[in-house]
């Protein structure tokens, strides 16, 4: 028997328990394990139950990911989990941890579950673009009703153990020791000459009216997962469940699952899964430097971006200290963070007690002194060169030694801001996105002379935090705001060449991002990018057409949402309406300055934003400034609303062909101004070559390491 699955005797219950760390996954050598370990108890001798459990700090939390790209070697799901639900005596599945995925569907297959109360159950599978394909669209509606078992499904996310025992899922549910629980449960069926209860046996649950349910899912789900296909494929094979007999069903769920797996979308997500575990390995970093701790931070500056990153340690128990220069400044940040916890508590996601404690955390003060314990200070002022520098000459005379001293920049040079300090080693760039409490991505600037131990403690503090941590180095922008200039200039560019608004962002919302950058710059406030590119005007090409629509409207004091107006006219529930005054006045800017009317269409406002931006994307990848190109991905789809189905910029790049790509450029190059069309010489090898950017990353080994 493969060693990863082991049996034992508790005197008449068997113990079949998986050991294969980090969580479980049921890869081949597990299938094979319980293959064996079931065939074998059929014909034991005085076996009266069996306890499946897992040891470890989780149930199996999935099939093994990895498998999917190389194929599945057998047994297969199906052989293995028919294995444990044929058996003659009853199996208790002893649950702790989180059951994902697979584990949840070999739960599935046992015929009852002890779940330890800090047990999560879920299928997650739509976030990896495909469904249960270990019989959970089959078994999961015969244990809870129908819609419950699509929403559980549709959700992606896992239900916690009472919730599962309240839905039937759940047969009990343990405080302590889960196997010790199962294990007394198993005695007790034993006791009674209890026989299997095989959930494949069992009728569909609250199935009166499915054909209306379906009907409103599949509305739903057209609506809300636009361009994906794995939601409206899950559908299809739960409806399965309802019309046909569990082996038909079965039938049904695994063609559709063999469709999915090696479908665009499903590949996609693998990628991010993948990409979103390895940036935190940082080639040329040593796993002896050992991060600093941080359990006391600081914060200069109560504006948007200080109170959200305030939240964020506050979540995690850190206490913070907030400076500021005035009163007025302070009193306003801090009532902005407790609307935003009060909003949480009105959600229900915060008790009010909780954020009592939260708010305890926090200390505003006048004086940097206030600073001079903390273990981390972060610098959240405005983009103003002049003003960090200011602060961090202070911060350098109060921060005591050993402290790190980190910059929410998101575009200028860290070096020449560390270099006002005397210990530029301390600085690092910890880029975040607003609103800062919610959004899941750190961007981790590692400046020139950052030091080891506190890049570590930046990619530590990320998780602490519970956000992902992509290291980058300095340049304009850093990874992502240097991207995004070139994909917004041409969605500038194309209101003067006459499309509207909604015909810019509607493209780019078309294409999956979460919103149109037009809207995105209304949102975030017009004069951001334009006070940016103020700062940097010596630097800007001399071309009257660069950003003008943008530029225009701050003339205007049409600032986006918060003047009521900007690209669109906004309502009191701030409402997008198109306005025909900011068409009319682009348009005619455009034709001032004898821009070429093209009137480009959708297909042509997405190959100009997304080509420019992989183009950018790939200058990133020579210069060094992002370690692989699925960091790139990692960036875009956690800090800018990139589809997540489509993999990332450098993913889609990919799956689109870089040789397509380049020829697309080569063209505007031709047809729009040349100068902003220059292909990548990283871009323009790869596609001569017929490569991708997938290859060249896996042929790169450690190339690109931090220098340390
Ligand atoms: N397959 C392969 N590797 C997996 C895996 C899986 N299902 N789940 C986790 N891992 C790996 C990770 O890649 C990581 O590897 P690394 O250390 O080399 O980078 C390691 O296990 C630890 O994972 P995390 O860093 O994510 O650990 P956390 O403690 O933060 O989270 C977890 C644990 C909640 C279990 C999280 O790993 C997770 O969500 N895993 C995926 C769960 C999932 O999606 N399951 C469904 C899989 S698809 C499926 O089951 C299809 C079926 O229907 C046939």
């Amino acid at each position: 028997m493969a060693e990863v699955v082991s049996v034992s005797m508790s005197g008449d219950i068997a113990l079949v328990s998986i050991d294969s760390p980090p969580v479980n996954a049921m890869d081949q050598k597990v299938r094979a394990g319980l293959k064996q370990a079931f065939e074998q108890l059929r014909t034991r001798q005085g076996v009266k139950a069996i306890v499946l459990g897992c040891k470890g700090r989780t149930f199996v939390a999935g099939a093994d990911i990895k498998e999917f790209d190389t194929g599945i070697a057998p047994p297969g799901y199906y052989e293995v989990l028919a294995a444990i639900e044929d058996s003659p005596c009853p199996v208790v599945a002893a649950v702790h941890g989180t059951a994902l995925g697979g584990g949840m569907e070999i739960a599935l297959a046992c015929h009852y579950r002890v779940a330890h109360d800090g047990a999560r159950f879920g299928l997650p599978e739509l976030t990896l673009g495909i469904i249960p394909g270990a019989g959970g669209t089959q078994r999961l509606p015969r244990l809870i009703p129908l819609e419950a078992a699509i929403d559980l499904i549709l959700s992606s996310k896992p239900m916690p153990a009472a919730k599962a025992r309240e839905l039937g899922l759940a047969d009990a549910v343990v405080s302590g020791d889960v196997a010790e629980g199962a294990l007394a449960f198993a005695r007790e069926l034993a006791a009674r000459g209890a026989g299997p209860r095989r959930t494949r046996d069992q009728a569909v649950l609250g199935a009166e009216n499915a054909a209306e349910l379906f009907e409103t899912k599949r509305a739903q789900v057209a609506k809300t997962m636009r361009n994906r296909q794995s939601p409206l494929a899950l559908l299809d094979a739960i409806e399965a469940a309802v019309k046909l007999p569990f082996d038909q069903g079965l039938k049904a769920e695994s063609a559709i699952s063999d469709r999915l797996v090696p479908a665009t979308e499903a590949r996609a997500l693998r990628h991010l899964f993948f990409a979103e575990r390895e940036v935190r390995r940082i080639p040329g970093l040593s796993a002896e430097v050992k991060p600093r701790p941080v359990t006391r931070l600081g914060i200069v500056g109560a504006g948007t971006m200080g109170g959200g990153i305030s939240m964020c340690y506050a979540n995690a128990g850190v206490p913070v200290t907030i400076v500021d220069a005035t009163q007025a400044a302070l009193d306003k940040g801090m009532a902005t963070v407790r609307k935003n916890y009060e909003r949480s508590v009105a959600r229900g996601s915060l008790k009010p007690e909780q954020m009592e404690q939260r708010m305890k955390l926090l200390t505003p003060s006048l004086d940097y002194a206030a600073l001079g314990e903390a273990d981390l200070v972060i610098e959240a002022v405005y983009e103003n060169m002049a003003l960090k520098k200011e602060i961090f000459a202070k911060l350098d005379a109060v921060v005591r030694k050993g402290a790190i001293i980190g910059t929410n920049t998101s575009t200028l040079d860290i070096d020449e801001i560390a270099a006002v300090t005397k210990r530029p080693e301390d600085v690092v760039g910890l880029h975040f996105f607003s609103p800062a409490n919610v959004m899941p991505l750190l961007e981790i600037v590692h400046a020139k002379r950052t030091a080891p131990d506190v890049l570590v403690t930046a990619l530590e503090t990320a998780k602490q935090i519970k956000k992902t941590g992509v290291v980058a180095k300095v340049c304009y922008g850093f990874i992502g705001n240097r991207m995004m200039d070139p994909y917004a200039r041409e969605a500038e560019h194309c209101l003067l060449e006459g499309a509207t608004p909604e015909q810019v962002d509607g493209a780019l919302e078309q294409f999956g991002m979460a919103m149109g950058i037009l809207a995105v710059f209304d949102m975030a406030g017009v004069d951001i990018g334009y006070l940016t590119r103020l700062e940097r005007k010596h630097l800007l090409p001399d071309d009257p057409t660069f950003y003008r629509p943008d530029t225009m409207l701050n003339e205007r004091g049409w600032l986006g949402q918060k003047a009521g107006r900007g690209y669109y006219r906004y309502d009191s529930a701030r409402k997008r309406i198109p306005d025909p005054e900011v068409v009319e006045l682009l348009w005619a800017e455009g034709k001032r300055l004898k821009v070429e009317q093209r009137k480009p269409g959708t297909a042509e406002i997405q190959e100009r934003c997304l080509y420019a931006m992989i183009n950018e994307g790939a200058r990133l990848l020579e210069e060094g400034v992002a370690l692989r190109a699925s960091d790139i991905d990692v960036v875009y789809t956690s800090g800018y609303g990139f589809p997540r189905y489509r993999g990332g910029p450098m993913f889609y790049a990919d799956t689109v062909g870089l040789k397509a790509i380049y020829e697309r450029i080569l063209e505007f190059r031709r047809t729009l101004d040349p100068q902003y069309w220059t292909p990548a010489p990283l871009l323009e090898m790869l596609a001569l070559a017929g490569s991708s950017f997938a290859a060249w990353q896996a042929g790169r080994g450690n190339q690109g390491a931090i220098s340390t």
